[in-house]
């Protein structure tokens, strides 16, 4: 089946936070490989595994070392895929076999039907912006950013606990917040202005929530979790 033909499944890109591949813990992934086939039945889940805590901790050594910033990337990206693996021996053979490495790729493992996972793409951005790539070229129903905060604050909530999360954002305020940040290999944060641009172009519905099993298989089911980004 082809991207542009109808398909019986929408497609739900799922970006996961880096944070749940921790090197202790093996249950949380398990739980989600179980959401996904379960939600496998009314949606097809295309997900992009983050590099987390292992992918920062190779970049500030290699960094430490004199590595260039695109090397850096390319090492974040290699933990990203490895992570990608991780959640692909779990979901066994509901998923399709190796993490894709370009958008095409995405595009022809997608056609399989099966659950597809791939880590990072290209150097030069974070795995947000590569999910929302991925979105677009898939054609995707939804793009569920799901990372370790519940939605988008005015404030950090780690840092302030008075901070308000906002049930809606228009995209242009959203842009506005991130111009500041960084953007250096280890250092993108809930979304970047590259994944703002393909949101905005594409007019992508999408939310950013709790990389939680109960919230994510809700908003998987169209229930409105976390914080929707809105067109401008
Ligand atoms: P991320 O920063 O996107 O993973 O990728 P993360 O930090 O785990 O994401 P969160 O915390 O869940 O949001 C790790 C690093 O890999 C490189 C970047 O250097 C990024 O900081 N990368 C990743 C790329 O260069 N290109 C990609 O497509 C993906």
């Amino acid at each position: 089946m082809k991207a542009d033909q109808p398909r019986t499944k929408p497609r739900v890109v799922i970006k996961l936070s880096g944070s749940l591949f921790g090197l202790e813990d093996t249950k949380t992934l398990k739980q989600f490989a179980e959401l996904f086939v379960r939600s496998a039945k009314f949606c097809q889940p295309i997900i992009i595994a983050g590099g987390g805590k292992i992918a920062r901790h190779y970049i500030s050594h290699a960094r430490s070392s004199g590595a260039d910033e695109s090397t850096l990337d390319e090492i974040g990206i290699e933990v990203s895929r490895l992570n990608a693996k991780l959640l692909i021996f779990a979901l066994q053979e509901s998923a399709y076999p190796h993490p894709p490495t370009n958008l095409k790729e995405v595009a022809n493992a997608a056609d399989s039907g099966l659950i597809v996972v791939t880590g990072g793409l290209h150097p030069g951005q974070s795995t947000n912006a590569t999910a929302a790539l991925i979105a677009e070229k898939v054609r995707a129903s939804t793009f569920l950013n799901a990372t370790d905060v519940d939605g988008v604050y005015d404030s950090d909530p780690r840092k302030n606990r008075n901070a308000k999360k906002f049930k809606k954002i228009p995209l242009k305020k959203l842009r506005a917040m991130l111009v500041q940040q960084d953007s250096v290999a280890g250092g993108y944060d809930l979304m970047d202005i590259v994944a703002l641009k393909v949101i905005e172009r594409s007019k992508i519905k999408t939310r950013i929530l709790k990389a939680d099993t109960r919230i994510l298989e809700k908003a998987m089911k169209g229930s409105p979790e976390g914080t929707e980004i809105t067109p401008s």
